[in-house]
């Protein structure tokens, strides 16, 4: 149990003979903001008085009486109209850090009734470069697999690749007119990329005009006439593939491969690794065994030559198809086939989704569909997320996806992280330089690694430290910050926390194995405890609500009162050879547990930089 799941329990116990349902009051116990009025505080008097009919300062008397103090807490003051502050002694404090020290874990401990829970991230259209929207999902999708696999789940990483769509109808017909064999030979997959996206602008004048439709297109009616003409090619290209084409099948099978090429290297960049790789067209042999069982079960029915699904009455939020007129299955078909194989299959009890906020509505329906077909044990959640956003020089924000009117691919953001990070990198070596301060002599080789690891990190950072559901701006300067809540800043402190035990010739491994009791008197050290104690606590609220912000929070919160610690307290030279090991000890443990957070928002630390 984490310490403030231990003082729930406290006051749920203290509450058991006056109210006959005291979960709700227990757990009306939180942080407090200000360490003047102790570590926590319970709010539980006020609310409970006014059931009770009694004065709420007298109630709260009265519960702290009857709560049992354990070894663990001062005698609680209550406070204001009715509040019950909390302290915890220091001796209970001190021991708690030294088995944290002792723990590879840290102290956190494993879900009491581990799941099987499947995460279906990142997911993107093949056949089409990479480009920061995937980004959102990607990072967000790999970090909730880190965490939730470190909290002790049985964890299956999906990658739903759409692999299936009409993106490859584009190239088959791309491939058939406009091939450049010598360049597919040379670098096929340049040579995709360019087929993509030249039937990609051959058919844009067909949607700009469905999408404007009576206003003033950019284009003549012959340009829109020919796009749609070339956009009904590739409907059927992408019809033979689906209906078992043995030349659209061929090619498709030899496309895959070199499609997936342009994927990995991001994958194998971000850190990112997949269990499975079950993408759209793995599902296709069962989806007509599917409509035939959402038709047998009376969940389905025929309307209008399609198959539809009526989940909802509202207007405006017409059915979900499952089959077309023309025959096609749809995204919600195979969705459907994914979730019968993921828990038949998989064994799965819990399914995230982690995809953008603007297919909530597929989702809804989904989960409701799945329910009604008899899947209604399994948790299903739509993790959603918000947009990335550009600031214009004009101020205006818009989202961020073209760069001079070309998309901007995922590898060319990348490359740009790190290109970025060895600019600040450098000059913050040569400040440091000019301050006098002592800085490592590294190889070439290390300070490019050292651009890689803080590049991709302050990407990931500044993505994972957003409110999931918001949109962010996507700003360099900010993310690449040497101060302030970055990845940069707390490689950083970690870099410079591993230096101390450097400078003072000590090896961190005794304070893992033997680690001495710490000395808590000063208040930033007791400051400092009781945050790192705090560990358990933030990821079990990163997790149960899929928030990776909040490991970053804590962090950041982390990264001020270590900050504090280290202006007020003396390590290395300490008053005495105790305070200095004491000292050395919660050092260790920030170092530890900084790594440890960020290993599980997939960002990577260096020992030196
Ligand atoms: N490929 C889809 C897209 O790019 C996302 C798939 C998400 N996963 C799912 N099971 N629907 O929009």
């Amino acid at each position: 149990m984490t310490l403030l799941e231990q003082l729930q329990q406290k006051f749920r116990d203290a509450l058991a003979g006056l109210v006959a349902d005291p979960g709700p009051y227990g757990g009306m116990v939180k942080p407090t903001q200000d360490p003047r009025h102790g570590d926590y505080q319970a709010n539980c008097a006020m609310p409970l008085a006014k059931v009770l009919g009694r004065p709420p300062r007298d109630l709260a008397q009265e519960i702290v009486r009857r709560l049992d103090l354990g070894d663990f807490l001062e005698p609680p003051q209550v406070a204001g109209p009715g509040f019950i502050n909390l302290r915890v002694r220091n001796d209970w404090l001190a021991t708690r850090l030294q088995e944290m020290a002792r723990d590879e874990r840290l102290g956190v401990e494993r879900a009491g009734r581990p799941e099987t829970i499947v995460i279906d991230y990142s997911s993107p259209n093949v056949a089409k470069p990479m480009h920061v929207g995937h980004l959102r999902s990607t990072i967000i999708g790999d970090a909730l697999a880190r965490l939730l696999r470190f909290l002790g789940h049985r964890v299956i990483s999906d990658n739903h690749l759409g692999d299936w769509g009409t993106q490859f109808g584009m190239l088959l017909y791309g491939y058939k007119h406009f091939r450049d064999e010598a360049a597919l030979k040379a670098d096929p997959v340049r040579e995709m990329v360019r087929l993509y996206v030249h039937v990609r602008n051959l058919t844009k004048p067909a949607e700009a005009d469905e999408d404007e439709e009576n206003g003033a297109s950019k284009y003549t009616p012959e340009q829109v006439a020919e796009a749609r003409r070339i956009l009904e090619e590739v409907r059927r290209e992408t019809a033979r593939l689906h209906e078992g084409d043995e030349e659209n099948v061929r090619l498709w099978k030899e496309f895959m491969p070199i499609c997936m090429k342009e994927i990995e290297p991001i994958y194998q960049r971000l850190d990112v690794r997949f269990d499975l790789q079950l993408g759209e067209s793995f599902y296709n042999p069962m989806l007509p065994s599917v409509v035939q069982e959402l038709l047998d079960k009376g969940i389905a029915q025929l309307s209008e030559g399609a198959v539809a699904i009526f989940v909802s009455d509202k207007e405006g939020e017409p059915p979900a198809l499952v089959r077309k007129r023309d025959g096609a299955f749809t995204y919600t078909t195979t969705d459907l086939a994914t979730i019968r194989y993921r828990v038949k299959e998989l064994n799965a009890e819990r399914i995230l989704y982690v995809v953008g906020a603007p297919q909530a509505l597929h989702f809804k329906y989904l989960f409701e569909i799945a329910r009604r077909w008899g899947y209604d044990r399994v948790k299903f959640e739509h993790i959603a997320f918000g947009s990335v956003l550009e600031r214009l020089p004009d101020g205006k924000t818009v989202m961020f996806r073209t760069r001079g009117g070309r998309v901007v691919e995922l590898n060319h953001l990348l490359d740009e992280a790190v290109v970025r990070a060895r600019e600040v990198y450098e000059k913050n070596r040569a400040d440091r330089i000019a301050r006098g301060e002592e800085v490592p002599e590294l190889t070439e080789a290390e300070k490019q690694q050292v651009a890689e690891v803080v590049g991709i990190g302050a990407v990931k950072y500044a993505d994972l430290s957003q409110n999931r559901t918001s949109d962010y701006v996507f700003d360099w300067d900010k993310m690449l910050a040497m101060d302030g809540n970055t990845a940069t800043y707390m490689q950083y402190a970690y870099a410079r926390n591993r230096n101390i035990f450097r400078k003072g010739g000590e090896d961190a491994g005794p304070f893992r194995t033997e680690p001495p009791l710490p000395s808590l008197d000063a208040p930033e050290e007791r400051a400092l405890a009781l945050q790192l104690l705090r560990l358990g606590e933030a990821l079990q609220a990163a997790a149960a609500d899929y928030r990776p912000n909040l490991i970053t929070a804590y962090l950041w919160d982390l990264a001020k009162v270590y900050s504090k610690f280290y202006e007020k307290c003396r390590v290395l030279n300490a008053e005495t050879l105790a305070l200095r090991r004491s000292r050395l000890l919660l050092c260790d443990l920030t170092a530890r547990v900084i790594q440890l957070c960020l290993q599980l928002l997939g960002i990577r630390t260096v020992e030196r930089m």
